[in-house]
């Protein structure tokens, strides 16, 4: 895996339980294959298949992403076949009825979401369903507050993200989103985790940020959005900080279903 991609590894491996427990509730039908779009390290594709059997199209266009999924696949037993697929999910479309799909943590990064649905809603069976997760930072809460060179940082990734079209606090826009693509709403549903953690904990979580940073270093700088003396300050700040912290993060998750069409009307 390359250095700069250790955050998404890592982000996939820490929200492991959150999303299994969520995942265990998703709707066993109705048939027909299932695309999870934005596969990355295809985690949540292996979990589908393990859930629900059948064919499962993880979609990404990140090839290196798709074979290190596929490899690691190989080791988790399951009961469905995960197809990896590198394409773009503004256009792909697989070659059988689709029954069900799933998009986590990808909906932030597109420069046009309500393109990306509208696609979705059409390549979609009537009567299947939309497991739709995404991030927003308005849910974001850390006490006592972290360094303001550490927020520094953090503003940055944040346009950074705005640069390239992506949106983090998209969760709160999905419902009105989704509905102008023509879903039914079935389950709306926001996901708060909220701990008290030790400063031994908080490592991990703090590793996690700081990948997701390094990863962005060259960026951030080129693009102008930090200076070098700013990057160097927000990190020493962060790291002199120490002891325990309440923090939250919230997620959005929504079941969202194509409706049928109403039955059609007699003429007589
Ligand atoms: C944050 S990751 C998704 C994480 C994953 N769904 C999970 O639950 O752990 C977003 C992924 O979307 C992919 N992606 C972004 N835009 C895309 C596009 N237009 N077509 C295909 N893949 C795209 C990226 O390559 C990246 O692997």
């Amino acid at each position: 895996m390359p250095a700069d991609d250790r955050w998404l590894f890592y982000q996939t491996a820490l929200t492991g339980p959150a999303r299994r427990e969520w995942v265990a509730q998703w709707p066993a039908g109705p048939l027909g294959a299932w695309v999870d779009w934005g596969a990355a390290y295809g985690a949540l594709s292996v979990e589908v298949a393990q859930q629900r059997g059948g064919a499962v199209y993880a979609v990404d266009w990140s090839r290196a992403r798709l074979a290190a999924a596929a490899r690691w696949a190989e080791r988790v037993p399951h009961r469905g076949i995960v197809l990896w697929t590198a394409a773009d999910v503004m256009t792909y479309r697989p070659p059988e009825p689709v029954g069900g799909m799933s998009a986590r943590f990808l909906l932030q990064h597109l420069p046009d979401p309500a393109g990306a649905l509208a696609h979705w809603a059409n390549v979609l069976d009537e009567g299947g369903c939309l497991m739709v997760e995404d991030v927003d930072d308005g849910w974001t809460v850390e006490h006592p507050e972290p360094p303001a060179a550490w927020n520094t940082l953090v503003l940055a990734l944040q346009q950074l993200q705005k640069s390239r079209g992506g949106d983090r606090q998209i969760g709160r826009r999905l419902p009105q989103l989704l509905n102008e693509a023509g879903f039914v709403l079935e389950a709306t549903e926001v996901a708060v985790q909220g701990a008290w953690v030790s400063s031994e904990a908080f490592t991990l979580s703090r590793q996690l940020e700081r990948f997701r940073l390094e990863g962005e270093r060259e960026a951030l700088l080129e693009g102008g959005h930090l200076t070098a003396a700013q990057w160097e300050d927000g990190v020493a700040a962060r790291a002199a900080a120490s002891g325990p912290v309440f923090m939250t993060a919230g997620t959005l998750r929504i079941r969202a279903q194509k409706p049928a069409p109403t039955s059609a009307r007699r003429a007589d």
